[in-house]
């Protein structure tokens, strides 16, 4: 195992850290994939061993763990500054372990009502049967606080929030959730540990979708929970009961993906500020959400907890009028134009992938609804890929011109 060395560079750890041949004495240079569902002990003393703690063999069922799947994990780890991690079989399964790790039936826990719908739907269809109280606040500190109860858990967040890149003051939320014993879960997908540790600020437990930057190839589904020995422990515990442990394919699959991980998720930066600055200036579009643009109220923010802004860019088209019936109009017909984005879910990967909130993630709710939950029906939610952002730019251009 090749342990991470943290004073090394991003890139460095990226390819390096973790990588384990299992003492093979053909010395792959690549982590092997530990295909088995079980393990052989030689004498029942070992297995004795093994559950008293006193050996070092990973796991005696697969369900538990393969070393393919722990090599991905301590990789995580070296990137997130984690002294633990759990890799789980997707970004909602980690929010989903990390927060039955944590609550119990009655426990209040405080979220944005900004972010992944697909958590909102699993906190409200299922959490909620459990028990789980649940409140949602505005992305705005004070409305945290103000919602906090002598039952609050948990504070969850996504950082930035999925789709407007919104940020809290960090460092301020884990300083006020300290002294009220709350626990702090932050979902850093869309940050990525490329542009920000949220753990180093004292946050708690991270999740990430490694289904997006980390992989970052669209082919894999994969998450982790990333934190301290004694609270992974604990995860890695209703990981392993609940059965959502990646089998060791989709593990080498992310940890393939990984390597590149630095050197993407700089481009995913660079270019798609570039395509934020040029939808900024653009006469037929309202409003850019992205963290690192002039026009965000929240820039000296975002600059303060992120050294980059990620690759989505999202953009309010303009309808001729100002209804949300002109603006789905509009973005459907600029979707429509555009030739080298794939219409399609997920984003963060190579390919870029456009998504339309109205008809996608909310297509379950009329329009008036979708704008009570802060859903325009001009938005669009650019996944900037690695194209040339010369392309990507060209695209926008002929694309925007005929709507
Ligand atoms: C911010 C965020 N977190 C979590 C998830 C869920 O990840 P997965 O699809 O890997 O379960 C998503 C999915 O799009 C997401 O956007």
């Amino acid at each position: 195992m090749r342990k991470n060395d943290p004073k090394k560079g991003f890139s460095t750890r990226s390819i390096h850290a973790g990588h384990d041949n299992g003492g093979d004495p053909h010395k792959p240079l690549v982590t092997p994939i530990y295909q088995t569902a079980s393990y052989e002990f030689d004498r029942v003393e070992d297995l004795w061993a093994f559950y008293q703690k006193k050996s070092d063999r990973l796991a005696e069922y697969a369900r538990y763990g393969t070393p393919t799947q722990r090599a991905l994990e301590e990789t995580l780890m070296a990137l997130e500054g984690a002294e633990d991690c759990a890799v789980t079989t997707s970004g909602m399964n980690a929010i989903t372990s990390a927060i039955c790790t944590v609550m119990n039936a009655g426990d209040h826990m405080v979220t944005l009502n900004e972010g992944y719908r697909g958590t909102f739907k699993m906190f409200d269809q299922h959490l909620a049967r459990f028990g789980l109280k649940i409140s949602y606040v505005p992305v705005d500190l004070e409305a945290i606080k103000a919602a906090v109860t002598p039952q609050t858990k948990l504070i969850f967040l996504e950082f930035p929030t999925n789709p407007y890149l919104k940020v809290v003051d960090l460092a301020e939320l884990v300083r006020f959730a300290r002294e009220k014993k709350i626990l702090t879960l932050v979902d850093a997908t869309l940050s990525s540990p490329l542009n920000c540790n949220p753990l180093s600020l004292g946050v708690d437990l991270v999740t990430h979708s490694l289904t997006k930057y980390l992989n970052g190839h669209n082919d894999a589904i994969a998450g982790a929970v990333l934190g301290s020995k004694e609270l992974i422990e604990k995860v890695r515990s209703v990981r392993g009961l609940f059965g959502s442990n990646p089998d060791a394919h989709l593990c080498y699959l992310v940890s393939r993906g990984i390597k590149t991980f630095a050197v993407r998720m700089r481009e995913h930066n660079r270019s798609a500020l570039v395509v934020a600055e040029y939808l900024e200036k653009h006469p037929k579009v309202e409003k850019v959400w992205y963290p690192f643009v002039k026009s965000n109220t929240q820039l000296a923010l975002a600059q303060k907890y992120l050294k980059g802004g990620g690759g989505v860019v999202s953009f309010q088209v303009k309808g001729k009028d100002a209804s949300q019936e002109a603006g789905l109009r509009a973005s459907t017909a600029l979707i429509e134009a555009l030739k080298i984005p794939t219409l399609g879910a997920s984003m963060c990967g190579v390919e870029s992938l456009i998504h339309q909130p109205s008809v996608m993630s909310y297509y379950d709710m009329d329009a008036a609804a979708r704008l009570k939950e802060g859903i325009y029906d001009n938005l669009i939610r650019f996944s900037v890929g690695l194209e040339d952002s010369d392309d990507i730019i060209a695209d926008l251009e002929q694309a925007l011109a005929k709507i």
